[in-house]
């Protein structure tokens, strides 16, 4: 199995997200570390411990990260995620606690000591990852790639033109994009795109299955943007996506191109402007002498029934199995 550390903040998406990592069997999830952002980070690590419970994945170590973003004030989403961070489903607190230590010590300990090289999944405000990044920077030696849901080729949610991960931390998601390791943009253009059906939906509520009942009750907490389909709405991935592209990579459809943040203050802060042009790079009509520049494989388009499928198959797959 592919070794994998989650960086989250959940978050109802970043709740499909865990309980699909934890029963693909492609997967092994050394880790998962918390960050503020939907809610605040206490909010974000209680939500995690719960959600691996229900799952029957206790054992993850689960650690506490950064309480707020490395420059603005944190900024949660009660409206998208509830006032608990995860659909005010009413779910038991959890009965065990976070590690002794912090997120920036739990992933360059489990980046280093995993025999083979781990893939991170930041579906968070990256200060987590931009705190690991500048504090220990041998771990890229032993990164495989980040796939990070974050960031708009076209339309933002959180703003007209950014993405809520990124606009909530810029600077951060500044640093990841400059890092020295392949990286993958699973951006709202197919964030937005992978939804499930009602009837799923429905099916998942009456699932024998603990974790199969949380996921169709989290996906009725999310209907899908911009409109519900009439009295029967699908529920969006959301984060689960991102998962899903480290899975199966060929379902996802990337084009290696220049992203740069926009950390101007004002309307344009945290928009992620990805350059699309045929030879980016080449011509530099703005910028003098043309650079070599850090290229990301920015997700372009998404086989959506072919991640639904696999989302489903793999939450609904036997316990014992
Ligand atoms: C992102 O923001 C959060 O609300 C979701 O969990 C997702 O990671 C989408 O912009
Ligand atoms: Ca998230």
């Amino acid at each position: 199995p592919i070794p994998v550390i989650i960086d989250c903040d959940t978050g109802v998406d970043d709740a499909l997200a865990l309980l699909f990592a934890v029963r693909h069997p492609g997967l092994d999830l050394r880790a998962v570390t918390c960050v503020a952002g939907n809610t605040d980070v206490d909010g974000v690590v209680r939500n995690t411990l719960t959600v691996l419970e229900v799952a029957g994945a206790p054992g993850i170590p689960v650690a506490r990260g950064a309480e707020r973003p490395l420059i603005e004030a944190v900024r949660v989403a009660a409206h998208v995620h509830g006032q608990d961070g995860m659909g005010d489903l009413g779910l038991p607190a959890p009965a065990r606690r976070p590690v002794d230590v912090d997120a920036v010590t739990l992933l360059r300990r489990e980046i280093l000591a995993s025999p083979r090289p781990v893939t991170l999944i930041p579906t968070a405000p990256l200060t987590n990852i931009a705190l690991l990044l500048r504090t220990h920077p041998e771990v890229t030696r032993n990164i495989e790639r980040i796939v990070f849901m974050g960031g708009a080729v076209a339309t933002g949610n959180a703003t007209p033109v950014a993405e809520f991960n990124v606009w909530h931390d810029p600077e951060a998601a500044a640093i990841l994009l400059t890092a020295e390791v392949p990286i993958t943009m699973y951006g709202l253009d197919v964030f937005q795109r992978v939804n499930v059906q009602g009837a799923d939906i429905r099916r998942l509520r009456a699932s024998a299955e603990p974790g199969a009942r949380l996921a169709g009750a989290l996906l009725a907490h999310r209907p899908s943007a911009p409109e519900p389909d009439g009295d029967d709405p699908s529920g969006g991935l959301g984060d689960a996506g991102a998962v899903c592209a480290v899975v199966d990579p060929a379902g996802l459809t990337t084009r290696p191109l220049p992203v740069e943040v926009s950390l101007a203050p004002g309307a344009g802060r945290g928009q992620t402007i990805v350059d699309r042009r045929p030879r980016p790079g080449e011509a530099e009509i703005h910028g003098g002498a043309p650079q070599r520049r850090h290229l990301v494989d920015v997700g372009l388009d998404v086989d959506v029934e072919r991640y639904v499928k696999l989302y489903l198959e793999t939450v609904e797959r036997d316990q014992d199995r």
